[in-house]
């Protein structure tokens, strides 16, 4: 990568990346896009990475349905997933043969930790020959367990494309309380909950609205039902990237982790982003010097035993055909 290249990513996100910062990622971003290419790599990130990972060196950045189809779709070799430990495994069963690496295997997920493969067949015993939809952030062992797997950008149309008067969706109470509303379908949910968005209240963002009058509020449907009804659009984060790059509101509330909001404001200067900084701890586990270390030596690699691998592939597979 010439030093011009490099100049050019500085100057895009100059504005939310200090300088005194900026001289520790250079060097990093030089190396790993190098690495990248001598060793047939890709880096596919998430929307909440931040934004030296998001515009410096990822192929490609967005939500975890997209995640989970560019992995599929890629040629290279090997896949370093910057993002959370669920996110690389959806990556490995969708591309089983590529070699999948993550940059810190202890970034975890509160809603992936909330159940277990022997919870679900608890529910299956409770419900026999109610499907179940589980989010993807969930571990192998539990999409293993599914009928199908679904994410923020599809939940309402998988539950319908099954055809079926009552379903168990987990393990999200706040998205199953969403996609009850958005269909006549009975949900049955389970008590997790995202550890970010839960934190969100609605008389937070009423308050904000009142500060900020001509405000738009865009929320993640993992928030509680009344920061939902704050809002004026709800969608999974690549939704949201949307309505931002298309609407160009004034002013916006991303109700959701809040690097986000740098990334996009990057990409949409006229926009300013009004935000209650809620982070993510595990997304924030990834940062340039591990994803160097993972990719130069190979480390972190996802493996996932074969039985369940077969079974667990089948779901996000099913998913997959049902598309956005
Ligand atoms: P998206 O699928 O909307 O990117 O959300 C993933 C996630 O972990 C949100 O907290
Ligand atoms: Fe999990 Fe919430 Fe973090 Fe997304 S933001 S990875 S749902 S804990």
């Amino acid at each position: 990568m010439s030093s011009e290249n490099l100049n050019q990513i500085y100057n895009k996100i100059s504005s939310v990346v200090p300088e005194v910062e900026w001289k520790f990622h250079a060097p990093l971003i030089e190396k790993i896009n190098k690495l990248k290419t001598e060793k047939d790599a890709v880096i596919l990130a998430h929307n909440y990475q931040t934004p030296e990972i998001y515009h410096g060196i990822a192929d490609i950045s967005a939500d975890s349905l997209a995640l989970a189809l560019e992995a599929a779709k890629t040629k290279a070799k090997i896949i370093v997933l910057c993002g959370v430990h669920f996110m690389a495994e959806t990556a490995k069963l969708m591309s089983p043969e590529k070699k999948v690496l993550i940059p810190d295997m202890q970034a975890g997920c509160s809603l992936a930790e909330s159940i277990t493969g022997a919870d679900v067949r608890m529910l299956k015993e409770k419900y026999p020959g109610v499907p179940v939809v589980s989010y993807v952030n969930t571990s192998a062992d539990v999409k293993a367990e599914s009928d199908v797997c679904c994410t923020s950008a599809n939940a309402v149309k998988v539950v319908e494309s099954l055809k079926s008067d009552k379903v168990i969706f987990l393990p999200d109470h706040y998205l199953a309380n969403y996609v009850q509303k958005n269909t006549k379908v009975k949900i049955i949910s389970w008590q997790g909950t995202c550890m970010v968005h839960e934190k969100f209240t609605g008389k937070e963002i009423e308050d904000i609205k009142k500060e900020n009058p001509d405000i738009e509020v865009i929320a993640h449907p993992e928030c509680p039902p009344d920061v939902i009804s704050a809002s004026d659009f709800a969608g999974s984060t690549s939704s949201m990237v949307n309505y931002v790059k298309k609407n160009q509101p004034k002013k916006v509330l991303l109700v959701t982790e809040c690097t986000m909001s740098d990334n996009v404001q990057v990409d949409n200067p006229n926009v300013q982003f009004i935000r209650p900084c809620n982070l993510c701890p595990h997304m924030k586990k990834i940062t340039l010097s591990k994803v160097y270390d993972c990719l130069k030596n190979e480390t972190n690699e996802i493996k996932i035993g074969h039985n369940i691998a077969e079974m667990a592939r089948k779901s996000v597979l099913k998913m997959a055909e049902i598309g956005r």
